[in-house]
């Protein structure tokens, strides 16, 4: 079967420095995939290419393919990739008061995007608003809808924001760190909504995150970003029970654990490397402790394991099952 969404070897480049190098992962529908890696890894840079929102930045994809239901998105042209984005696609982004108008109330602000993608009346549209907003367990929906954003907590937004993505009755959201400003609870409750439409309604879900533990509970697939690359791509349950690639492993130990003494846990030595200042070879040689001298010299492959995934790595461990 055809992935919903496949990267193949997908370079992007903000002026002359070519900041995401080889991209590939796929995800299907109604799967979770979890893109993880440190802070400057590439992961909003991946999420900005999918939705072909680079230009914003200054940044463009200069090579590979992005296929979404069979279409190559760097081929198609900004308007009809305009016309996905929305109604094939949402996206949540990290700050969800940069998705909102400060000044329109909420309700309207949700019901323009089912009245634009789905052409639905006036008021069809915001009995699909209010109903969206009961799915995401917002109480009273008819008065948070005559609200504006600045009378809602964080993770209120941060539900309206998800609300507008879910309007266009979208395939696939590509939800970047959607919860790292609220609380630890309101986290976890978001998380759980956003899996949770991800398994009722067949949509594919994109989580971007730097929380190894959110990816162990929810995701089904993993892809591990490093300096612009990628590390590994893997289903979840074999990723954390035998990582491939060093880099894997580090972050796996970074995860918290029951009865672990508070200040026990420490980061991966040794700092990501500046962007567009990398080393030969394989870019995680300088922090890596099985690092040899072809580390430091060939770049290594990303290469397909035989249950599927991928691994770059010259001394990749074989996998067990
Ligand atoms: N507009 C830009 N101009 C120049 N370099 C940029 C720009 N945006 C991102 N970068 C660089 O690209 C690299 C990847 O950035 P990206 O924002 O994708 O990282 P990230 O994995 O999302 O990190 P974080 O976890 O901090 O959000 C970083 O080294 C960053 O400095
Ligand atoms: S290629 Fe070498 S340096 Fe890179 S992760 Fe593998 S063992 Fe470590
Ligand atoms: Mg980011």
């Amino acid at each position: 079967m055809t992935p919903l969404l496949r990267l193949t070897d997908v370079c992007v480049d903000i002026g002359r420095k070519r900041l995401l190098d080889g991209i590939g992962l796929t995800l299907d529908r109604g799967q979770v995939l979890g893109l993880v890696g440190e802070s400057g890894s590439g992961k909003s840079l991946t999420a900005l290419a999918i939705a072909g929102l680079l230009p914003l930045i200054g940044g463009k994809v200069t090579g590979g393919a992005i296929h979404f239901d069979g279409m190559d998105l760097t081929a198609i042209g900004e308007a009809r990739l305009r016309s996905l984005r929305g109604k094939r696609f949402g996206f949540v982004m990290q700050n969800p008061m940069t998705a909102l108008d400060a000044v329109q109330r909420i309700g309207e602000q949700i019901d323009i995007v089912s009245r634009l993608h789905l052409g639905l009346s006036a008021q069809a549209a915001r009995l699909r608003t209010l109903d969206l907003m009961a799915q995401l367990r917002i109480a009273e929906p008819s008065a948070v809808a005559e609200a504006y954003p600045h009378q809602l907590s964080g993770g209120m937004k941060q539900r309206i924001v998800i609300a507008m993505a879910l309007a266009g009755d979208p395939e696939l959201i590509i939800a970047d760190e959607p919860t790292t400003a609220l609380d630890v609870t309101v986290q976890a409750q978001i998380i759980q909504i956003l899996t949770r439409l991800s398994r009722d309604r067949g949509l594919a879900l994109l989580l971007i995150t730097h929380d190894m533990g959110v990816v162990a509970q929810v995701c089904d697939r993993v892809a591990v970003l490093y300096a612009g690359r990628i590390a590994e791509e893997r289903a979840v349950e074999p990723i954390f029970e035998a990582p491939s690639h060093p880099y894997t492993a580090a972050l796996i130990g970074c995860i918290p654990r029951d009865g672990m003494a508070p200040g026990s846990l420490h980061g991966i030595p040794g700092a990501v490397p500046v962007s567009g200042r990398y080393p030969s070879g394989c870019r995680f040689n300088p922090r890596c402790t099985h690092a040899a001298d072809l580390c430091r010299q060939e770049r290594p492959a990303l290469r397909a394991l035989p249950s599927g995934g991928s691994v770059a790595c010259h001394f990749a461990k074989a996998e067990t099952s």
